[in-house]
């Protein structure tokens, strides 16, 4: 309940920041507005939750945007508004620090984005903006318009719902717009303390502790303490080599990424997000001229580049708690049909998470330029990750990436920029 408590006080940050608070609480009435409309739309608890703090801490990335830009009084200019614009990618990239929410930070970094595409910053269009993120830009709309600002006054709720309207089908999901209409006309989209429906949401829905606490969670979760020196870890190793510039840390938020589409628990997603950092540790023992090689490498050559998996695991084995994290990174370069190196050890098994590392790994080697080979498109990697399905790939986490659009891949590596 802690971490639900110190998000809710980062929430109001933004409002002292603007000193809007205690005058509207924009911020506040975002984050009920969402849990309100969200609850009638059915969706499931944690989802609620989740969307109730992305609607506290949607605007959380204009802490970097200079007040006098934010308080002018007249309408900027085309290059101030540039600078605005920017409060969504800073904010997706504060929030993705917390381990366990980057889904919230995919939304925030989503909540200007526009049901015709003409949004920013990525130009999502319909169906791939996520449903949650189309209900928190058309809350954060109306109540925006209802909230005065520095060269207006507050409009009305009706005045407001008349301008919102407008922009059904363009800026907004029509049917939100209906359930928004519907819920202003029955009164029942009322954020603030005296709505009897929030407080009865948040009671039953929102007083959650909103990370879980499985027992695993709990031992793998005073590992995400480490993370900044592993992170370290994996900028050394990638360091040695101008190619491998940000590989580990691509890798390892790409697998978790793909891992949590497939249904793992916390206490996997945090295993394979350290295995992602570590995998290609090992390969420090290989010299520089085999991995800078334009052509294919010699049989001795070829020898020491199938150890690094060995190598990685080794170097990792000792730390407590980091035994399945070695088994995984071990298993990284062997293929679902047996093949790849090293070989299984008698009685060993490979997981899952080994596999999905697998998958993740050939992603970034073949969109990014190596010594060998140069960038693909991301296309191309699909087409070539399509072909492996079943022999060098595990097919459910083959085809889990395949599903991912380029576009969330790209937001991904830019909110943890990579
Ligand atoms: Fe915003
Ligand atoms: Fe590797
Ligand atoms: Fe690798």
């Amino acid at each position: 309940m802690v971490l639900n408590e110190c998000l809710e006080s980062l929430g109001l940050v933004l409002e002292y920041n603007l000193k809007d608070y205690p005058l509207h609480q924009h911020a506040v009435r975002v984050g009920e507005g969402c849990a309100l409309l969200g609850y009638k739309m059915g969706f499931d608890e944690k989802v609620l939750q989740h969307l109730y703090f992305a609607g506290l801490l949607h605007d959380v990335g204009k802490i970097s945007i200079p007040l006098d830009i934010l308080n002018k009084r007249e309408s900027l200019t085309a290059e101030e508004f540039e600078i605005v614009k920017k409060h969504s990618v800073h904010g997706s990239r504060i929030i993705i620090s917390l381990p366990e929410l980057d889904k919230l930070a995919f939304w925030i970094r989503w909540h200007h984005e526009c049901w015709d595409g003409s949004g920013y910053p990525d130009g999502l269009v319909k169906d791939e903006i996520p449903m949650e993120i189309q209900v928190l830009s058309a809350i954060d709309c109306f109540d925006s318009l209802q909230t005065p600002r520095m060269d207006r006054d507050a409009h009305t709720p009706d005045e407001a719902m008349n301008i919102i309207r407008q922009y059904s089908g363009t800026h907004f999901n029509p049917d939100i717009i209906d359930l928004i209409f519907e819920m202003h006309r029955e009164q029942t989209l009322v954020p603030g303390k005296s709505s009897r429906q929030f407080l009865e949401i948040k009671d039953k829905y929102l007083n959650v502790p909103l990370v879980g606490n499985e027992r695993d969670y709990r031992q793998y979760y005073g590992i995400t303490g480490l993370y900044p020196v592993l992170r370290l870890f994996a900028r050394v190793i990638d360091a040695k080599h101008h190619y491998t510039s940000g590989h580990s840390i691509r890798v390892s938020i790409l697998s978790k990424y793909m891992a949590e589409q497939m249904g793992f628990p916390i206490d996997d997603l945090i295993k394979i997000e350290i295995a992602g950092l570590m995998h290609d540790a090992g390969k420090i023992s290989i010299p520089v001229e085999v991995l800078d090689k334009k052509g294919p490498p010699t049989e001795e050559e070829w020898i020491s580049i199938k150890k690094h998996p060995i190598h990685s695991s080794e170097l990792i084995k000792n730390i407590s708690l980091f035994d399945e994290i070695s088994h995984i990174v071990y298993y990284h370069h062997v293929w679902v049909d047996g093949r790849g190196y090293p070989d299984i050890k008698p009685g060993e098994s490979i997981t899952v998470l080994s596999q999905i590392i697998a998958v993740a790994d050939a992603f970034d080697a073949i969109t990014t330029e190596r010594a060998y080979s140069r960038a693909e498109n991301t296309e191309t990697a699909y087409r070539i990750i399509k072909e492996g399905l079943g022999s060098q790939f595990h097919y459910e986490a083959g085809e889990t990436l395949i599903n991912i659009s380029p576009k969330y891949i790209k937001a991904l590596f830019d909110m943890h920029e990579v």
